[in-house]
């Protein structure tokens, strides 16, 4: 196929991709091409596809709210969608007040402005933010700014805020060291606390875009032990873990942490459709309450908050999560086996499972997002019906929830020739 005269794609080199196949239906976790061919989306299309492509009771649900109400301005109004969302997403994360955006960076970005907003409409001097190496958090200037410096933000640096940085102690299968490289990180983490500081941020046990790098629970718990009892606030950027990824429905239950905000996007809407919300405490909340001070309110809001279909979606998908836990909950019992051969393989190095998440390193030159031996792992894994993107060198299953034995098998097998074949 040739690029389309009119489109821009994100995050692509046109000068050195093929031109992208154009997608004519999806259903499952099958994605089907205009030429007849059919792919597992074994990514589920950027991590957003949680149960499957067009799965019928979400589809249903939209299209009921889309005939009662598609959209209404949501300072002055409210709606029953938004307040039943609000309602379960409260119970589900411990936090209670929930504040809708459209995508994952504006809900890192909102998270970032109301911890740092919170702290000034106390008077307080805390103005150190930290975040970790590898971090990703999105694409818009703050998320920028608190993710690690990369590829995605050398264009901007001069343009990006401070933000103090710990060591990721990322572990794998036979991992030795790790106690040691967390024990160090720990300890940079208790110095960098010696300043007084606004908050934390943190993708939960794995850290996605910089190559599905996973940390030990205990890990995270010490971290937000440490950030807690220090007083700063404790943001987990649950965009890419959230429901269902790690096997629990957030990673911070998987840990055992509560933190003080939480970013929620990509699985929210079961995939369908671009929301995200960012949850607080209801003690962050009675910090922006002043009947005297209008600088103390949240100036912040999205045309589309609490889109009546979206959050429609939202409560179809909850629905099909709370029915069926086995099926996030018994997905790494699913990798297991299959990441196991594979981790006999000469090429394979750092195998790593959580949840429905798989990876490991392709042992072929540095350990980069522009390792080009990503892109010779995708070409013949399409060709064996298996669409994946790898991280550079990094290659990883996130699948649909619906995935089948049978597909999963065909994932691995298409791996495994193409490790054979390298
Ligand atoms: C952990 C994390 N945070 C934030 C984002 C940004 O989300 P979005 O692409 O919806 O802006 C991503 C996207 O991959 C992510 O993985």
């Amino acid at each position: 196929m040739a690029w389309h005269p009119h489109l821009w794609h994100p995050i692509t080199q046109v000068a050195r991709s093929d031109a992208p196949q154009r997608v004519v239906r999806a259903q499952g976790s099958l994605l089907q091409l205009e030429d007849g061919r059919e792919l597992i989306d074994a990514i589920s299309s950027w991590w957003v596809t949680l149960h499957g492509h067009a799965e019928p009771s979400i589809a249903e649900a939209i299209g009921r709210q889309a005939q009662q109400l598609e959209q209404v301005i949501f300072a002055n109004f409210s709606h029953s969608p938004a307040e039943q969302l609000a309602s379960r997403l409260s119970a589900l994360t411990g936090l209670e007040r929930l504040f809708f955006s459209d995508n994952g960076s504006s809900a890192v970005e909102v998270a970032l402005k109301m911890a740092w907003q919170w702290w000034r409409n106390q008077g307080s001097e805390r103005r150190q933010l930290i975040a970790f190496e590898g971090a990703y958090h999105g694409d818009t200037f703050g998320a920028m700014a608190v993710g690690d410096r990369s590829v995605f933000t050398e264009a901007f640096e001069d343009l990006l805020f401070d933000v103090t940085r710990l060591p990721w102690p990322a572990t794998h299968w036979g991992d030795e060291q790790v106690e040691e490289r967390e024990a160090a990180a720990l300890a940079v983490l208790s110095e960098a606390l010696q300043t007084p500081t606004a908050a934390l941020i943190v993708e939960p046990l794995i850290q996605g875009a910089a190559g599905m790098r996973m940390v030990r629970p205990q890990f995270l718990k010490a971290v937000a032990e440490l950030v807690q009892s220090s007083g700063a606030l404790l943001i987990a950027d649950e965009v890419m873990t959230g429901f269902g990824r790690t096997g629990a429905v957030f990673a911070c239950q998987r840990a055992g942490i509560q933190p003080d905000l939480v970013a929620l996007s990509k699985g929210l809407t079961g995939g369908f459709l671009p929301m995200a919300v960012t949850m607080a405490s209801e003690r962050i909340y009675a910090g922006f309450i002043s009947e005297s001070e209008p600088t103390a309110t949240f100036f912040h809001g999205h045309s589309f908050t609490a889109n009546p279909l979206g959050c429609a979606a939202a409560l179809a998908s909850l629905d099909l999560l709370e029915a069926n836990p086995e099926r996030y909950s018994g997905f790494e019992a699913r990798h297991q086996p299959h990441l196991t051969a594979l981790s006999n393989h000469p090429k394979v190095l750092h195998a790593r499972c959580t949840g429905t998440v798989a990876a490991f390193e392709l042992d072929a030159g540095e350990t980069s997002y522009l390792n080009p031996i990503g892109k010779t792992v995708q070409r013949h894994c399409i060709e064996q019906g298996v669409y994946l993107r790898p991280l550079g060198n990094v290659v990883y299953l996130l699948p649909p929830l619906c995935t089948s034995d049978a597909q999963l098998e065909q994932c691995y097998e298409a791996l495994r020739s193409c490790l054979d074949q390298l």
